[in-house]
């Protein structure tokens, strides 16, 4: 399965700062797997690098989730949302608890990696998708979506062809697709 499925160019403005996140998160969740599997080392420093994104970005794309798409999304995908983001909330405080311990346990990490994997695939499949179906009221976020751009330090681990950062307000889509 390639890393990420919809490059973050191909979606709407507004979902764009969202999506490159989305990729970072997605780069911590193939660490923890992997990490898993290796021995106590490995996974106390993915669990370690792992908490520095959350700090960093993860922690900030949820609220800015919740504050920007949960009123506009349906009762099923606001459940499964807000459900996804309390667990793996959860799971943070527990990994800032494991930070002292010599092994967090694979089979811990496993299920961090696993867990975030999951939220942000199913976000990318699904929610944003459903979302990209309203355009009208999608290009009313435009706004904040520049400012979480904006307050973002993206780093080195960016998807290809993300340097272009979040379009114009006036670009049309299908300026995307070459
Ligand atoms: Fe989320
Ligand atoms: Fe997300």
């Amino acid at each position: 399965m390639p890393l990420f499925e919809h490059a973050p160019l191909k979606r709407h403005p507004s979902l764009q700062p969202l999506s490159r996140d989305h990729y970072q998160g997605l780069v911590q969740a193939q660490h923890l797997m992997k990490a898993a599997n290796g021995n106590a080392q490995d996974r106390r420093k993915a669990v370690a690098d792992f908490l520095d994104v959350w700090s960093r970005l993860i922690e900030p794309h949820f609220d800015d989730e919740e504050g920007l798409l949960v009123g506009l999304v349906h009762d099923a995908h606001r459940r499964r949302l807000l459900e996804g983001h309390r667990r793996l909330r959860e799971l943070a405080a527990e990994g800032r608890e494991h930070r002292r311990q010599v092994d967090p346990g694979a089979a811990w990490v496993r299920d961090l990696g696993e867990t975030l994997n999951a939220h942000i695939r199913w976000e990318e499949r699904e929610l944003f998708t459903t979302l990209e179906l309203d355009p009208a009221r999608l290009g009313g976020l435009l706004p904040k979506a520049t400012q979480i751009e904006a307050s973002r330090r993206r780093g080195r681990s960016e998807p290809p062809g993300s340097s272009g950062g979040i379009q114009p307000p006036t670009a049309k889509r299908d300026e995307d697709t070459p």
